[in-house]
């Protein structure tokens, strides 16, 4: 049953999600490392699984193609963050809007796919707070993903 989910999860990820996942930007971020030794290609991916999951666990209206999307493009900030670089300072507080005007610049986005980059780092970024169902969903993806990834390998 779970087999058969993330197996449905994939192929609605690659329906909606296929020039994201073949863009240039994306494929440079297999390049970087997200945490452990997860590419922010990976990451993506994975997040964008578990949203899917969330909704549909908690079964929750919501828009599917808007979920896939934002969630794919949540960390397209296109730097390595380890390298020591002044422009990388503070990237906790600063990536969420670099990922936004990188992800405008090379897609069109719905103004819910707006909201679901730029709040992800919610409650770091208090200021940014999500305002849509996607959103919440994507912040609560993204930390429980984040966690599993640090964590591997650990416990
Ligand atoms: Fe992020
Ligand atoms: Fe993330």
């Amino acid at each position: 049953m779970a087999e058969d989910n993330k197996r449905q999860y994939d192929s609605i990820i690659h329906l909606y999600g296929d020039d994201i996942l073949n863009s240039e930007g994306m494929n440079d971020s297999k390049h970087y490392i997200q945490h452990g030794d997860t590419s922010v290609y990976d990451h993506c991916l994975s997040v964008a699984d578990m949203s899917l999951k969330i909704a549909n666990t908690l079964n929750l209206n919501y828009d599917t193609v808007t979920l896939v999307r934002g969630s794919l493009l949540h960390d397209y900030f296109l730097y390595d963050w380890h390298e020591k670089d002044a422009s990388h300072r503070l990237h906790g507080y600063h990536h969420s809007e670099k990922a936004l005007s990188n992800a405008k610049r090379d897609f069109e986005l719905n103004e819910v796919e707006e909201d679901m980059i730029r709040s992800h780092m919610f409650p770091l970024n208090i200021s940014k707070v999500p305002r849509h169902k996607e959103s919440v969903i994507l912040c609560l993806a993204d930390k429980l993903v984040s966690a599993a990834e640090v964590l591997h390998g650990i416990i």
